[in-house]
């Protein structure tokens, strides 16, 4: 573990890893399998993490912005829920913009944001803190998917863990189980969760949504090769694959591949790794939920359904889960 505090940085600033090497074991042996995949944690290097930014002032993309039309609408329903004066702490926190919406009426005592992409944080960070002065900010870099244990100092009192974006469909449902149980010991008792979740809805505004016109998506999807290329080293041609995302009904999910154009070989921190023409690399599946199927994951790990709040349009929800035994 190293310990980087930002030269003057007004808030504190953790470097929990990963190291590189554990990444290229992991890395390789996705590759190595007969159904090739790679973690959907290398799409956000500090490129990929504004590309992401970018998806989601597309057109297509509805999510970003029918979330931050519920927290907006919500914000003081949410905080009378919660408390205030909770210790806030946001898994994947990115640009950590969603969290504003929430800040004047929730009060946290800190904020914990957490993101794999460091740099990227770092000046989410700044930003915030320069808006909200009196906020007491703790940033981590960490693979949040093994949840990391929280820094030291933070004031006492209940946890909450904002989680939105659906980024919880990023997962399994099995990943999704053990993610909240995680999570789930991570607050305590007396802590609270406010999750967004995009809900099933007609496949053809799904399949936009991951496919925009303006092609943002797929360099956001090719831009893990060019990470890829970097941290391993590796020679991979992004552009020789090509984006495929669609949404499989069946298991109400969008799948989300990189497709060799042709017959290659790539190598990958000294491994040859060959592709046949139209093979695929899986990178990411983002599931999609109702209200039933979403309550069922919960009771899951143990947590309640205690609120929910939805658009118009019922494309996406933000759910406040709390610990079934106290
Ligand atoms: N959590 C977001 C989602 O599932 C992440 C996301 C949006 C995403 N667009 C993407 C991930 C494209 C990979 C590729 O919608």
């Amino acid at each position: 573990m190293s310990n980087s505090p930002q030269k003057q940085a007004p808030f504190q600033y953790q470097d929990l890893g990963p190291a590189n090497s554990n990444s290229r074991a992991e890395i390789l042996a996705g590759l190595r399998e007969e159904r090739k995949r790679i973690s959907p944690k290398y799409f956000y290097d500090d490129t990929g993490s504004a590309l992401f930014e970018e998806i989601t002032r597309q057109p297509e993309y509805y999510p970003t912005r029918t979330e931050r039309h519920i927290l907006t609408e919500h914000a003081m329903d949410m905080a009378a829920a919660i408390g205030t004066g909770t210790v806030l702490m946001e898994p994947g926190a990115g640009s950590c913009e969603k969290v504003r919406l929430l800040l004047d009426a929730l009060k946290p005592t800190a904020y914990v944001p957490m993101d794999i992409a460091g740099e990227f944080l770092q000046r989410s960070a700044a930003r915030l803190q320069s808006d909200f002065p009196w906020l007491h900010i703790a940033a981590l870099r960490a693979d949040f998917a093994v949840m990391p244990s929280l820094p030291q100092g933070l004031p006492a009192g209940p946890r909450t863990l904002f989680y939105p974006g659906s980024t919880l469909g990023n997962f399994s449902p099995l990943q999704a189980t053990s993610f909240l149980r995680h999570a789930r010991r991570l607050v305590g008792d007396g802590g609270a969760m406010l999750i967004g979740v995009d809900l099933h809805k007609d496949s053809a505004i799904l399949n936009r949504a991951y496919n925009d016109s303006a092609g943002v998506t797929a360099r956001f999807n090719r831009n893990a090769l060019h990470h890829l290329n970097r941290i391993l080293p590796a020679d991979f041609q992004p552009l020789q694959f090509r984006h495929v995302a669609f949404y499989n009904g069946d298991r109400h999910r969008i799948e989300m591949y990189l497709e060799s154009q042709i017959e290659q070989t790539v190598t990958a921190a000294g491994e040859v790794i060959y592709f046949s023409p139209g093979e695929k690399i899986h990178t990411e599946i983002s599931c999609k939920y109702s209200q039933e199927s979403f309550t069922s994951l919960a009771a899951a790990a143990d947590l309640n359904v205690q609120n929910c709040w939805q658009d118009a349009d019922n494309l996406f929800a933000v759910f406040l889960l709390t610990s079934d035994s106290p």
